[in-house]
């Protein structure tokens, strides 16, 4: 078969190029992403496989229909950025890989929780100005001692839960369609008494538009003062403006943000710009209870390998027997 791989990333092309020597398959590697002027280097192939954060768009999936290419693997798990509804109007099929490493993103979620409770900013930033004596006045919180508030507890958010009870945390979900595991030690509430118990509030739920801004100023109004947020989900989940008025009031102690509101249109203009330019951005960095990353909570060497070789697999499945276990339903 014959693949074309759009938006590689430089830590992935070593396990594109070991899939392609073990599978005997063709792969043509792109760093671009697919886009409506991208998609025409696909003529020829017989399917598609991509990685973006940015829109999978109509213009697409109609330059796709008129190669004869209906297939589409993703590398990754949110969906939230394609127009399912416009693939299946043009006959093109998509499957994700939902599970390649669930842990990756739980781990880095803890690892922004204690990151926040040790006030690790406030340190550094004390530090940077050679304060030495100053950096050592910032008394911390145990996790142990905290409730830790997961919203969703799908594959991401149960996996967060296992790792929140091995610290010793007191652990509460909500999850409209929780899924049974007798393993799992967590009492599910409504999402009012998750926010009004929890000292730390977790988010693994998709950005699907129902959940857009789902943390508004109600939704932090109706949080302990100085509960701490951490968000590796999707950045629509969070009103960043109310989230920013919180901070600067007290209200919220401290936010951990993987996947910040407007990471796609800094990235749609950043060829344009250069840079990350967003003064919202910058007025969040510069402060030393927020700690922001950029949307690499899933980035471990077992993610990436995972990604790629179960993508693939996935987009062979699909072209020889005309079926893929993750195929995307159209919403
Ligand atoms: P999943 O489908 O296994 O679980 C999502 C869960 O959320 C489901 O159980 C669902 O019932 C629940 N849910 C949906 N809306 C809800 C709501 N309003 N309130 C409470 N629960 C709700 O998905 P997952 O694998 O756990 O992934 C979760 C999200 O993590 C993905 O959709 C993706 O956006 C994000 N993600 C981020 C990264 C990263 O690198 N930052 C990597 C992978 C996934
Ligand atoms: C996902 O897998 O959904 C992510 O958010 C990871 C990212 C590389 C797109």
């Amino acid at each position: 078969m014959k693949i074309i791989v759009y938006g590689a990333h430089d830590d992935e092309i070593p396990y594109l190029t070991q899939w392609q020597a073990k599978t005997g398959h063709t792969v043509e590697v792109h760093q671009e992403l697919l886009d409506a002027q991208t998609v025409a280097w696909a003529a020829g192939f017989d399917g598609i496989n991509a990685l973006q954060t940015t829109p999978y768009s109509r213009e697409v999936f109609a330059q796709m229909a008129a190669f004869g290419i209906h297939f589409l693997t993703i590398r990754n798990v949110g969906t939230d950025n394609i127009d399912l509804a416009a693939a299946a109007e043009y006959g093109v099929r998509i499957a994700n890989v939902p599970a390649y490493s669930p842990n990756a993103i739980a781990e880095f979620a803890v690892t922004m929780t204690l990151h926040l409770l040790r006030r690790l900013g406030a340190v550094e930033a004390t530090l940077a100005t050679g304060d030495y004596q100053g950096a050592t006045k910032f008394i911390g919180r145990e996790l142990a001692q905290q409730t830790v508030g997961v919203v969703g507890a799908g594959r991401i958010g149960r996996a967060a839960i296992h790792l929140f009870n091995g610290f010793g945390a007191k652990v509460l979900a909500y999850d409209p369609h929780p899924v049974q595991d007798d393993g799992l030690a967590c009492r599910y509430v409504e999402l009012d008494e998750l926010l009004a118990q929890a000292d730390i509030i977790d988010l693994h739920i998709p950005g699907i538009p129902a959940n857009d801004h789902i943390i508004d100023a109600d939704a932090l109004a109706k949080m302990k003062r100085g509960a701490l947020l951490i968000n590796t989900a999707r950045g629509n989940l969070i009103d960043t403006q109310a989230m920013l008025a919180a901070l600067t009031s007290g209200q919220l102690g401290g936010a951990g943000i993987d996947t910040y509101e407007h990471e796609t249109e800094n990235l749609l203009a950043i060829n344009a710009t250069g840079r990350f330019a967003d003064p919202l951005w910058d007025r969040l960095r510069a402060l030393p209870n927020v700690v922001l990353t950029p949307h690499i909570a899933y980035h471990t060497e077992t993610a990436v390998q995972n990604m790629v070789d179960y993508s693939l697999n996935y987009l062979i499945e699909f072209l020889t027997q005309g079926a893929t276990e993750t195929e995307v339903a159209a919403r």
